[in-house]
Parts: C-alpha cells; sequence; structure tokens
C-alpha cells in the first residue's frame, strides 16, 4: 500500500516535471516564419501567435489549427465571408428581409475594420454597405416597435429599409504647447427616411458605431475570469480619477460577464446574433426575422433556421482560432522610449498589458472545446472593463451597466496594422478619430490625465509613444 502511494507520487512528480519542462521548451521556441525563435516581448498571444504584418494579419489561423481543424477553419470562413443572397443556400443564402450586411465580412473586411461609407460618402445607403452599426431607442430607454435595436438601413427586392442614417461633422483645430496642431471631428448624425412613424429628433438617442478589429477574440473568450474580477477591484485611483467597472448581462438565470462590445455588452462571440440582426438570418438562438412584428412585414412572418448550429459553431471556431499578430520592432529604441511614456501617461492603468487565459478550455457554440487557448500569457493592452469618458464621447445609449459615456477600454493588440489590413486609421467607437493622435485627444473624464500628460510631452515624446502603439 505504502510503496504503491510512493510511486504514484513518483510518477506525478515525473509527470509534473515533465510537463514544466515541456511548457518552458515549448514558450522558449516559439519560431517566427523566417525559423528564428522569436523575441518573448513579440509574443502577444502565447502559442496563439502568428507573425504576418500584410493584408491577412488578422486572418491567418494559428499554428495550432491543424488537420481536420483546417477544414472547420475554412468552412467557417467561408460562412463569414461570403456575400449573401435571399435564396435557401445553407452555405450563402437566408439574407434579409432586412439586414445591415451582406456578409460578417462586408463589415468586418479581413477580419479588421471596414471603413464604413460615413466617412467616404457622408452617411450611409449611398450604394454599397454602410459597414456600421446604428443603434437607436427612445429618450427614455426603451426601443421603437417598428424598428427595434439596430437601424437596418439595407433590404431585399420589394421591402423598405428602416431608414438611412446621414452624418455631418464640425472640425476644429487646437495645438499641442509646442505648437504642433492636431483637430478633431464632431460627428452629428440624423434619421431619414423612416420607413414608418415619423421619429422626432428630441425622442431618439442615436449611437453610430464602427466594426471592432477581430483580433484575440479566443484569447477574450478563454479570458481567466478571477483575473478580471481582480483587475475590477484593482481598478481604483483617485489620484488620477480612473475607476473602472465589470458590465454584466443577465441571461437566462445566470450573470455573465460582458466582453465583446464597444460597451462590453456581450459576453459571447454574437455569433447568433450577428447572423440573426446584422444578416437577417435565422438560427436556433434567434428563430424569428429581427424584422417580425413590424407594420410591413405582415405577410413575411417565419422563415424556418436558416443557418445551422453546426455551421455556426464554424464560424465560433473560425473566430476563436484566428492567430493574434505579433508585436514589431520591439527593440527599436524610439519604440523603447514610446513603452516608457505609455507608462508615464498612466495608459496602463486602463489599457492593462498583460492578462492570463484560465485553467479550463473554452467550449463553443456547439460544445466543442479548445485547450490550446488555455494557460496563456497574453498582452491584449485592455482591462476590459468600462471608463467614463466623459461628455467628450457621451452617446448617451445605455447598455447593461453601461451608461452613454461608459466605454470598454479598446484593446490595442493589432491597432498598428489596421492601416494595412483596411487601409484607414480610424479610431474610437464611431470613427471619429483620424489616427491615433486624435483618438487620445479625445479621451475625457477617467481619461482626462493621460490625455493631459501626452499633451504636455515634448514632440518626440508624444511621436515616440504612438510609434510604440503602432508597434503593437
Ligand atoms: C453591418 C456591419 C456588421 C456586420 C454585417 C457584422 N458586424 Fe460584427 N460588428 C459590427 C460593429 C459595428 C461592431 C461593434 C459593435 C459594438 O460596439 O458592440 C461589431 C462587433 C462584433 C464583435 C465583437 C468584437 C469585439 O472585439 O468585441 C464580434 C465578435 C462580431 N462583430 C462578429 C460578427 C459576426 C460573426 C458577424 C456575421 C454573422 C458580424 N459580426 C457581422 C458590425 C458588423
Ligand atoms: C480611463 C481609461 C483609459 C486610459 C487611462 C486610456 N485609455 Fe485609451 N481608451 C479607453 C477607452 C474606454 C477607449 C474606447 C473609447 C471609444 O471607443 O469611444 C479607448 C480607446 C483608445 C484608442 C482607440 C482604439 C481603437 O482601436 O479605436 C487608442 C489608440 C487609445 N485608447 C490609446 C490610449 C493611450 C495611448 C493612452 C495613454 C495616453 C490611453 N489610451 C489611456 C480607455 C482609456
Amino acid at each position: 500500500m505504502e510503496i504503491k502511494t510512493y510511486r504514484i507520487i513518483n510518477v506525478m512528480i515525473i509527470i509534473f516535471v515533465m510537463t514544466f519542462v515541456a511548457c518552458t521548451k515549448e514558450d522558449a521556441e516559439i519560431l517566427d516564419n523566417y525559423g528564428n525563435v522569436a523575441d518573448p516581448a513579440s509574443l502577444s498571444a502565447g502559442t496563439s501567435t502568428v507573425f504576418e504584418t500584410g493584408m491577412t494579419a488578422y486572418d491567418t489561423p494559428a499554428k495550432w489549427v491543424t488537420n481536420e481543424l483546417v477544414t472547420r477553419f475554412y468552412r467557417g470562413d467561408a460562412l463569414y465571408d461570403r456575400p449573401r443572397t435571399s435564396g435557401e443556400d445553407p452555405l450563402i443564402g437566408g439574407k434579409g428581409p432586412l439586414y445591415a450586411g451582406s456578409s460578417c465580412g462586408s463589415c468586418h473586411t479581413n477580419a479588421g475594420r471596414t471603413l464604413p461609407t460615413l466617412f467616404s460618402q457622408g452617411g450611409t445607403g449611398a450604394g454599397g454597405f454602410s459597414a456600421q452599426l446604428v443603434y437607436i431607442t427612445k429618450k427614455d430607454g426603451s426601443f421603437f416597435r417598428n424598428y427595434g435595436r439596430v437601424l437596418h438601413d439595407q433590404s431585399i427586392y420589394g421591402v423598405v429599409p428602416e431608414g438611412k442614417l446621414r452624418a455631418s461633422y464640425t472640425e476644429e483645430t487646437f495645438r499641442f504647447p509646442d505648437g504642433e496642431e492636431y483637430s478633431l471631428m464632431t460627428p452629428h448624425y440624423e434619421i431619414v427616411e423612416w420607413y414608418a412613424d415619423n421619429i422626432k429628433p428630441e425622442d431618439l438617442i442615436i449611437d453610430v458605431r464602427i466594426p471592432l478589429r477581430h483580433v484575440g477574440l479566443g484569447q477574450m473568450m478563454a479570458l481567466d475570469l478571477d483575473e478580471l474580477q481582480e483587475v475590477a477591484r484593482r481598478s481604483n485611483y483617485p489620484e488620477y480619477g480612473i475607476s473602472g467597472r465589470l458590465n454584466t448581462i443577465p441571461e437566462r438565470n445566470i450573470t455573465f460577464i460582458g466582453i465583446t462590445g464597444n460597451k462590453a455588452q456581450h459576453a459571447d462571440l454574437t455569433i447568433e446574433l450577428g447572423f440573426s440582426s446584422d444578416l437577417g438570418v435565422t438560427n436556433d438562438r434567434y428563430p424569428l426575422e429581427i424584422s417580425e412584428g413590424q407594420s410591413q412585414m405582415l405577410g413575411y412572418s417565419h422563415y424556418g433556421i436558416q443557418i445551422s448550429t453546426k455551421d455556426m459553431e464554424h464560424v465560433d471556431f473560425y473566430l476563436h482560432a484566428l492567430g493574434v499578430p505579433a508585436r514589431r520592432n520591439v527593440n527599436d529604441p524610439t519604440v523603447k522610449r514610446g513603452e516608457e511614456n505609455f507608462y508615464r501617461a498612466k495608459c496602463d492603468l486602463c489599457h492593462t498589458p498583460t492578462l492570463h487565459t484560465r485553467q479550463d478550455a473554452p467550449t463553443l457554440i456547439n460544445g466543442t472545446r479548445l485547450p490550446w487557448l488555455s494557460r496563456q500569457t497574453i498582452h491584449p493592452y485592455s482591462d476590459f472593463l468600462l471608463h467614463d469618458m466623459g461628455v467628450e464621447l457621451d452617446s448617451h445609449y445605455s447598455s447593461g451597466l453601461a451608461m452613454g459615456c461608459e466605454w470598454r477600454t479598446t484593446p490595442l493588440w493589432g491597432i498598428g496594422l489596421q492601416s494595412r489590413v483596411n487601409q484607414h486609421t480610424h479610431f474610437l467607437h464611431d470613427g471619429r478619430a483620424r489616427n491615433i493622435t486624435e483618438a487620445i485627444m479625445w479621451h475625457g473624464r477617467e481619461g482626462a490625465v493621460s490625455r493631459d500628460i501626452f499633451k504636455q510631452m515634448s514632440r518626440e515624446d508624444r511621436d515616440a509613444l504612438i510609434k510604440f502603439v503602432e508597434s503593437l
């Protein structure tokens, strides 16, 4: 009996040592595309880090996607990217009657952030797709019966779109203390061509969002939630006016922690909601068309399930399995100086450099588990908490606990490659910032101390800080 126990312990020690050695070996041996051992500082997501720097930087599978997982990845990719029709094809059908984009990829081109027509054509609807979401509510936060949560500005033949967004901007120029100029563009929105009730501007709240980059979604779903709660407890820095909090989502008698979306208003990757609300493709979780109950839809009613749970899981897998681009130029002296400035300006108090994924594997919609995402050190540069960003960024639209002025700290990993992937540098929830400097100068309230420290820096220090952000 005693000997047996002793043996078991011995075996356990050996296994433990072997795992430890295997882990450290693995960490030390992540190779870049040229077969060189990657600098640990460049590994944004451990073994899911990829070394692409071009248009596919956000759209490359992690190295652990092998064998049958490759087939699943590309099936998910196709379901995500192929433009849909209103027909019944399981791969590309089911679109409408109302929708906001023709495929997931029409708004998230190359798994990134398509430039909305808002900026190229003065609002949506002028040909092509808007590549944005327009959330609308009444002033008291309730929804309009004939419209729902999102304004659907596209429709299939014979149906009238719900309305069209019009945007205009006022631009103001400012100076840094050293004389360098910058200007900020304030958006003004209105909705025209309402299909039903003519809603008065004074009854209406409009919150416009541009898409988010799909960087690190799998890691976000694998986050160690105890660590996140600890980050939320620690996020209280009265000396800098910063205190973040988690968003929570009560659903099916459980309270989930919100992670995704600009207001951390979702606990998952919104696959089912995306198909239902953005594309008009019904599924098990949302079996009714998004337009169900609207006056113009009385003749339509229910179309049946237009995408299977199995296929939605392929999309879920695709998004979880996307690699996170490695950092570039980590040893460049200017980037190093910029990194110091990032901490000097207290950016790290919200854009948390390092978090971890949990022990157990995240589970997809249809039950597949992904052990490859567990137990990784990751560098999202976000605390995933809500922060009051002041009147500067207040949309007056609330979502769960998040008030109009509260936004989830946007993860910065991969941000420096957005210009390669999507050929533009519009930032913030509604894309009003045209570069990183403008994004920082829009930070209000909890972000004001950071903004002001950045503002007071010398031009070289500001430029270095931006070079650091671009290295992420
Ligand atoms: C009409 C444009 C549009 C379409 C079509 C669209 N999205 Fe999005 N997506 C957005 C916008 C805008 C956001 C940011 C919304 C917010 O703030 O919550 C977003 C956010 C997301 C997020 C959260 C990302 C994060 O980092 O927090 C996921 C995941 C996502 N979309 C997946 C999908 C999937 C899957 C589809 C297809 C079924 C899809 N989207 C279709 C515009 C779109
Ligand atoms: C109080 C928390 C907080 C601090 C401090 C902070 N940020 Fe942010 N940051 C946010 C939030 C929240 C957003 C999202 C705001 C929005 O989209 O309207 C954001 C957005 C950004 C974006 C835009 C990202 C994108 O892809 O749209 C950049 C760039 C950025 N921050 C950089 C910085 C830098 C650099 C600093 C330090 C000078 C800093 N932030 C300090 C909370 C913070």
